[in-house]
This record gives C-alpha cells, sequence and structure tokens, in this order.
C-alpha cells in the first residue's frame, strides 16, 4: 500500500470509517509493533489532528511511553495514577470529558482540557493502553471509544 493517508471532511462516524481501513492497509503484512503503533498514532493524528495520540506499554509493573504523536510527555505512569494508571487498574475506558475535575490527572501538558485512554489487553492481561488528548473539553465519545476500538484490533500485541 502507498504510504500516504487520504485525509477526509465529515462527521466522526465518517472520518473513523474512512480511516479504519486504510489503517488496516498500512500494518496488514507488517509484524512490528514499534512500526505499527508508530503509524496508527500519525494517521490518527492526521485525520483528526488531536492535541497527543501515542501508546504507553506496560513493562516492570510500569507504563512506559511508546510511539506517540505530539508534544513530549511523561515517561512512565504508575498503576492507579493519573487517567492512563487508572484505565490500567481498572482494564476499563475511561473518558474524561474536563482533565481538570479528574483526581489525579497527570498533566503532561496545561493545554490539555479532555482525555480518552483505553485499555490494551492480551491474554486477559493489560498491555498498554492507548491514551489521547484534546486541547478542548468535552472532545471524546462512545464514538471515539468505538473508532479506536477497531484500530486496536487491527495490532498484533
Ligand atoms: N494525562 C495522562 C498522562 C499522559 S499524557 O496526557 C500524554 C494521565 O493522566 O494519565
Amino acid at each position: 500500500m502507498a504510504e500516504d493517508l487520504q485525509i477526509i471532511k465529515g462527521d466522526k462516524k465518517t472520518q473513523y470509517q474512512s480511516l479504519i481501513p486504510q489503517i488496516e492497509g498500512l500494518v496488514t503484512g507488517e509484524t512490528d509493533l514499534v512500526a505499527n503503533m508508530a503509524n496508527v498514532c500519525a494517521a490518527l493524528k492526521e485525520q483528526f489532528n488531536w492535541f497527543w495520540v501515542g501508546f504507553y506499554l506496560v513493562k516492570n509493573e510500569e507504563l512506559v511511553l511508546a510511539p506517540f504523536q505530539g508534544p513530549v510527555a511523561c515517561t512512565r505512569i504508575q498503576k492507579g495514577r493519573g487517567v492512563c494508571g487508572t484505565a490500567w487498574a481498572e482494564a476499563k475506558t475511561l473518558i474524561v470529558p474536563d482533565v481538570n475535575q479528574f483526581p489525579g490527572h497527570i498533566a503532561c501538558s496545561s493545554l490539555s482540557q479532555s482525555e480518552i485512554v483505553l485499555p490494551i489487553l492480551k491474554d486477559g492481561v493489560v498491555f498498554g493502553v492507548l491514551d489521547v488528548d484534546s486541547e478542548h473539553l468535552n472532545h471524546f465519545d462512545e464514538e471515539d471509544e468505538q473508532g479506536l476500538t477497531q484500530i486496536l484490533a487491527l495490532l498484533q500485541f
């Protein structure tokens, strides 16, 4: 597949519908996880222009920063800390409409206002998380959860 992305306008659902098969094309046949995570971040950033999108992976009982797009971010997050560490501890997706109202939120950037974090499960255990930040309040909803879940399902963790 050609390494360029077709960026479309439209509502969120339409954007995911356009993006998902393109990501599938990018990752299919490539077995390197880091390469695939990197391209997923780039594709999401290009299509949605989110403030920050990236992966943290569980290593030695910490979340450690992995491929991402956006400003530099905190490198390590403890279990139960912040939105990412809570999504890990609870093994569930968290949609935070206003990060300032989330107790213990880790502000990698003061510009971030809302966030969605999806846990990545492998053999029933959290392997890492996908974290997306927006500089707008209330930016993420179940449509993002569904679209991002479909995208994560394309990766072999
Ligand atoms: N805000 C996250 C930390 C990661 S950065 O946003 C990239 C949290 O509270 O876990």
